[in-house]
Formats: C-alpha cells, sequence, structure tokens
C-alpha cells in the first residue's frame, strides 16, 4: 500500500488538529479521504480548511458505508469510540482511537476482541509516550537500574481548566455524556504512562472529589493510593482546579531516588542499595551515599499527536511496531475505572476491576445526570454503550 487513505470522524478541537496534519502533508504516506461530524459548524469548519476535494459525511452510517477508506481515526467523544471502532474493524479498516479508549472496560474489552479478530493495525493516542523524558524513565525501571521500586508518587495538577472549558459543550463532564471528569479526559495520559512504566498495581483505593472547584457532575479532584503485590505503594494525586499546578514524579528504589519534573530527571544513585546497607551498617545513625546526577535526555518532539499518527501508518505500510498499541488503551482505564469504583463504594477496588460492578455503578450516575444536550451540539447519548 503507498498512501493510507484515512477518515477522521469527529472534527471537534482535536479531529480538527488530526485533520489538519494530515492534509497539510505532515504524515507521510497517508492522505485525508473523508471527515464526518454530526455537527453542523463542525461540517462548515471543515468545508473552509480542508478544501473542496475532501467528502463530509454528516453520520457514521454514510461514513463508514461510502467513504473511501483504508483507516480511520476516532475522535469523537469517550463512549463512543468502542462502537466506532468496532465499526471501523468490522469494515476491514486500520483504527486509531483517541484516548482514552472507552468509559468502561468491558466495552473496550469488545473493542479489543474486534481489533484481534480484524487483524487491522490498531494504535490510540497516548502522544505523552513520545516525551523522551518518560521513555528514559521506563528504560531505568525496566533495566532495574533503581532496583526494586519501593514508593512512587506522582502529582498531576497541571491540567488547569476553569468553567468555560467545562461549559464548552454538551457532552463534558457529566456522567451522561463524558462518564468521568479528570480521570478520563486529563489524566489518562499520565495514567496509561503510569501503568507503561511500572505496570499496573494489585489494588487500589481511591479518593474523588466531584464538583469541588467547578459546577460539574463528574470528579475534579483525586488522591489514589496503589498497592503493588511486591510492596511497592503508589500515590497518584490529580486536580483540574489548581493554579499554578504541579507535574511531579517522585520514584523511590533500592538503588536510589528519580525526580521527573519539567522534562528534567534527577537521580540520586546510592553507591551500596538501601537493604545492603540496613544489613550492614552498624553506626546507628547514618544513611547510604548518594551522588546526584542529571539524566540527559532530548527534547519533546513539536508535533507529538502527528508521531503517533505517523507512527500508526508506518505500522500499517511497513510494519513498524506501534509506540500505542491500541490494545493497551485498556490498562489506564483499568486504573481509572478502579479509582472511581473505590470511591464509589468507599473501599479498596482490585484490579482487574469487577466489570459489572463499574457498570452498575456507572448506569446509576447517568440515570440522574444533567441532559446539557445543546442545539445542535456534539452529544452522544451514552445510554446507547449500556446494550
Ligand atoms: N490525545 C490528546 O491529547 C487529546 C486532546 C484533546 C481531546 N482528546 C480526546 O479526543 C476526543 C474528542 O475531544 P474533543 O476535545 O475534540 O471534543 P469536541 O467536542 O471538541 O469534538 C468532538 C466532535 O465529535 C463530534 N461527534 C460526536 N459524536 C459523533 C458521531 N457519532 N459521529 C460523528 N461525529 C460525532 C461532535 O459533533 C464534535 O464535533 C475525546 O475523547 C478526548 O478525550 C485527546
Amino acid at each position: 500500500m503507498n498512501e493510507v487513505r484515512v477518515g477522521v470522524i469527529g472534527i471537534g478541537n482535536m479531529g480538527r488538529l488530526h485533520a489538519l496534519d494530515l492534509k497539510q502533508g505532515k504524515v507521510k504516506n497517508a492522505c485525508l479521504s473523508a471527515v464526518c461530524d454530526i455537527n453542523s459548524k463542525a461540517r462548515q469548519w471543515a468545508q473552509e480548511h480542508l478544501g473542496g476535494d475532501v467528502p463530509i459525511f454528516t453520520n457514521a452510517e454514510d461514513f463508514f458505508g461510502k467513504a473511501p477508506l483504508d483507516a480511520v481515526m476516532v475522535v469523537t467523544p469517550h463512549y463512543s469510540h468502542p462502537e466506532l471502532a468496532v465499526r471501523g474493524f468490522e469494515q476491514g479498516l486500520h483504527v486509531l482511537v483517541e484516548k482514552p479508549a472507552g468509559v468502561g472496560t468491558k466495552q473496550v474489552r469488545q473493542m479489543n476482541d474486534a481489533a484481534e479478530k480484524s487483524g487491522k493495525v490498531f494504535s490510540i493516542m497516548f502522544c505523552n509516550r513520545t516525551y523522551p523524558v518518560y521513555q528514559r524513565v521506563r528504560d531505568l525501571v525496566s533495566s532495574g537500574e533503581l532496583g526494586d521500586l519501593k514508593r512512587i508518587n506522582w502529582t498531576v495538577t497541571h491540567w488547569y481548566r476553569s468553567q468555560s472549558y467545562y461549559d464548552s459543550g454538551g457532552w463534558r463532564a457529566t456522567w451522561k455524556g463524558e462518564g468521568g471528569g479528570v480521570l478520563l479526559n486529563q489524566a489518562p495520559h499520565e495514567l496509561d504512562l503510569w501503568q507503561w512504566m511500572f505496570g499496573l498495581p494489585e489494588r487500589v483505593r481511591a479518593f474523588c472529589h466531584y464538583g469541588k472547584y467547578h459546577t460539574i457532575e463528574v470528579e475534579d479532584d483525586v488522591t489514589a493510593y496503589l498497592e503493588y503485590p511486591h510492596g511497592t505503594t503508589g500515590v497518584f494525586i490529580t486536580s483540574t482546579g489548581e493554579a499554578p499546578g504541579t507535574n511531579r514524579l517522585e520514584i523511590a528504589g533500592d538503588r536510589g531516588r528519580l525526580v521527573v519534573e519539567e522534562d528534567q530527571i534527577w537521580f540520586d544513585r546510592l553507591t551500596v542499595t538501601e537493604r545492603e546497607f540496613n544489613r550492614s551498617y552498624g553506626g546507628g545513625f547514618g544513611s547510604p551515599e548518594s551522588w546526584r546526577c542529571q539524566i540527559p535526555v532530548q527534547p519533546n518532539p513539536a508535533h507529538k499527536h502527528a508521531v503517533i499518527t505517523q507512527n500508526w501508518i508506518d505500522a500499517i505500510t511497513k510494519g513498524t511496531p506501534l509506540l500505542a498499541d491500541g490494545q493497551e488503551g485498556i490498562r489506564s482505564l483499568e486504573l481509572s475505572n478502579a479509582m472511581h469504583l473505590s470511591s464509589w463504594l468507599d473501599g479498596w477496588v482490585s484490579i482487574p476491576v469487577d466489570e459489572d460492578a463499574f457498570q452498575r455503578e456507572l448506569a446509576k450516575r447517568v440515570a440522574t445526570s444533567l441532559d446539557k444536550q445543546g442545539e445542535d451540539e456534539g452529544y452522544i447519548d451514552a445510554s446507547t454503550s449500556f446494550k
């Protein structure tokens, strides 16, 4: 295949960026072959910005049935990602879904099954995996440079959002339209990086605060405690209500400590492991010697989303390994579903999450959720996801 014909469904904030990347030739060996949006304003934008040669569809039915497609990017609100991706796979298309993979792991598992059955290339827009700083941390952890991990603390409060952001779309920040708050919209990037660097924990206890800083139904402030089978513990904190925000990751291991902040990595490396020092040191007070060094990292890519799209196209055309395999989208959702469920049930939740319990609890919240649907807005009725 020379040039992959890519269609984009959902031409809102993010879909426009992906469509323009394709249209402007930022992704090699791919072209924008069609777009689709149920919103007339979005279609008008497409008409004005994508030239006359890109067919514009008003609904998924016509888009999947009539558009000239080899591949599709799903850029609609979260609830619809699995459903639309499955449509793509059933049609024999390669698929790239936006994050999060969906709202519940149950629907995402069905999407993964369809991907597997189709044999097509499936990727997910976890564009922060392109950041060299996290690639380096992942290598340091997996190579054993830090020794056994003791504690992981990540404060992710740099996702500040004002009320006007939440008011900007009918689907945003309701149980019915979005299915969650910061855990599903902003923090999936870090939750994915967490599982990518450290794997999944065994159980989670989380405290979510709903509408703490904004007039919204869903959570805008979360503190979660995570436990691993061999004793590693973690604390994950995220909020959209703090300014200035923090993005600081601290990892304590038997061989020292890594601190990641502002795209820099500092390593306080012990000359003898803490466990060994503890066994052999006889001087009472005292602690292991440590050397501080800064780990060199390359700058972040200028267009991180286009890097993921290019990687997906390269996987289709040349068999290049995927940086963000779509099947892995379920893993960060395990974390966010566990955090939600823990907060709703006020107790520990094991991973893998009890999918039926999650669906039941979410359905209760959807049943009393606000209907913020505005005229001609990109609203998805979540009830279609509870088939
Ligand atoms: N990877 C990232 O960095 C990143 C950044 C922002 C958003 N996102 C994700 O992208 C998705 C979209 O977010 P957004 O901010 O662009 O939202 P948005 O509301 O700006 O755009 C969504 C668009 O989808 C359209 N739509 C809804 N249902 C549709 C359907 N069934 N068929 C066709 N079109 C439909 C809406 O009309 C709207 O224009 C979300 O899942 C979000 O989490 C990812």
